[in-house]
């Protein structure tokens, strides 16, 4: 009898459940970073990989990002969690007890060299605030570590491009995890792009308010809204086009006072102009009351492709008055989560040598320059010119008729 396989959205076979081809589990199912639809036949490389060894890994951080991190790596039987490092020790052995994580080891920063110099450990996770990842990053790369690590790697660009050259010096992979990337809606406005749907682009917007407002503890580390959110944006724009921007303008302001005394804006508008003569729009904002609010839309000569805003549930109200819906998310945990699950995938398909990375040392700079240009163009108050190397392969253009063509 033939097996099918088919799991949850954590793609994790300890939630593995069989269904017939055509049965009603699920839409779509996760295997081995790899979305699928329902009632995939499960194939030998798939049966095989469920016998190697987990890849020992450690993870830097229980904060925000780290708890999303912490969860999944717990469900995930590619990775065996070895050691969690943060500053606040009772927390992770509080967490350690709550989920049942006796073989984990908890330490702090301070003993981190532990991690370093543990052969077992193949891979470490970076969720520390973004001022500690270049030391993390290439301490771990040293040690021949792989890295999977929050955005943006570092500081700095040159900070950056360092811990890259370690990368490349010990053969290992520094992935950078833009996360919104794996996130099957954008990806599926990707794929209606490489198919045509919507022609010749004319138009980007993407609307990234955030939800809630992140504490001002985090806002005074977090390296200003330019590099620590709209990276986000400027990623997924740059990667759905295939090209750089060859000018950016930003306008901000700060309506909450607390971050206009860190010299730092609350409120963004962004436009980028490309080589294909598309233009882009990005709306930041670190505040929405409402729920997280992530909208991406792609307008073109031969259609529009959305990824509108996704709701808690999908029940809705109509009466007399008219109809409400279920709230948003209320912020990126609930509304990328299967992102970060796919982004991780990705990584061990990446250490396994599997798949190629996919968010290359010259994307990761790239889009850090074009951030830094948003921030510089806020501070003149007038557009800036870039000359960037396009990204390689074939890039659509448009003739002044409107009609594609390929550069
Ligand atoms: N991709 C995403 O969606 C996303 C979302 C949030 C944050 N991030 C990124 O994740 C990183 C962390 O952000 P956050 O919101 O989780 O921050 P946070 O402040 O919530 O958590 C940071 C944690 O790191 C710990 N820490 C501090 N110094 C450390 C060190 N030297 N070693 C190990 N741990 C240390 C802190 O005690 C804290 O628990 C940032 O780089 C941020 O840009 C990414």
């Amino acid at each position: 009898m033939a097996v099918y396989l088919s799991v949850d959205i954590f793609g994790h076979p300890g939630q593995t459940f069989y269904v017939k081809p055509g049965g009603e589990k699920s839409a779509h199912c996760i295997v081995l970073g790899k979305i699928v639809p329902s009632g995939s036949k499960l194939s030998d490389e798939m049966e095989c990989h469920s016998m190697k060894d987990p890849l020992g890994v450690a993870l830097f951080g229980l904060g925000r990002a780290g708890m999303i991190h912490f969860l999944n790596l717990i469900r995930c039987y590619r990775v065996q969690l070895k050691y969690i490092i943060d500053l606040d020790i009772p927390k992770i052995k509080q967490l350690l007890i709550q989920y049942h994580q006796r073989h984990t080891v908890a330490l702090t920063p301070e003993e981190a060299e532990k991690v370093y110099n543990d052969e077992s450990v193949g891979a470490v996770f970076v969720c520390s605030p973004t001022f500690t990842h270049q030391e993390i990053v290439q301490n771990a790369l040293r040690k021949g570590k792989g890295v999977f690590c929050e955005k943006p790697i570092s500081q700095d660009i040159a900070g950056t491009e360092a811990c890259y050259v370690e990368s490349e010096k010990a053969g290992k992979p520094l992935f950078c995890s833009f996360n919104r990337r794996y996130d099957p809606s954008i990806r599926g406005v990707l794929n209606g792009i490489e198919e045509q749907n919507v022609g010749d682009i004319h138009m980007v917007k993407m609307c990234s308010r955030d939800s809630p407002l992140p504490p001002m503890s985090y806002l005074k580390i977090s390296g200003g809204i330019f590099h620590d959110c709209a990276v986000h944006d400027i990623d997924v724009i740059c990667w759905i086009l295939h090209q750089y921007p060859v000018s950016v303008y930003a306008q901000g302001h700060a309506h909450i006072k607390a971050i206009a005394e860190m010299d730092d804006v609350d409120t963004v508008a962004i436009t980028m102009k490309f080589p294909s003569g598309a233009l882009a729009m990005i709306d930041l904002s670190r505040n929405a009351s409402y729920g997280y609010d992530q909208r991406l839309e792609v307008f073109g000569t031969k259609g529009m492709l959305v990824s509108e805003n996704q709701r808690c549930t999908g029940v809705q109200h109509s009466c007399t008055t008219g109809t409400s819906l279920a709230p948003m998310h209320f912020s990126f945990p609930q509304r990328y989560a299967d992102s970060y699950v796919l982004a991780m995938e990705h990584f061990l398909n990446v250490m396994e040598e599997k798949e190629a990375m996919e968010i290359t040392k010259e994307s990761t700079l790239t889009i850090s320059k074009i951030a830094t240009a948003c921030e510089e163009s806020y501070k003149l108050g007038k557009p800036v010119e870039l000359f960037l190397t396009q990204p390689e392969g074939p890039t659509l253009k448009s003739d002044t008729n409107g009609e594609m063509v390929t550069a």
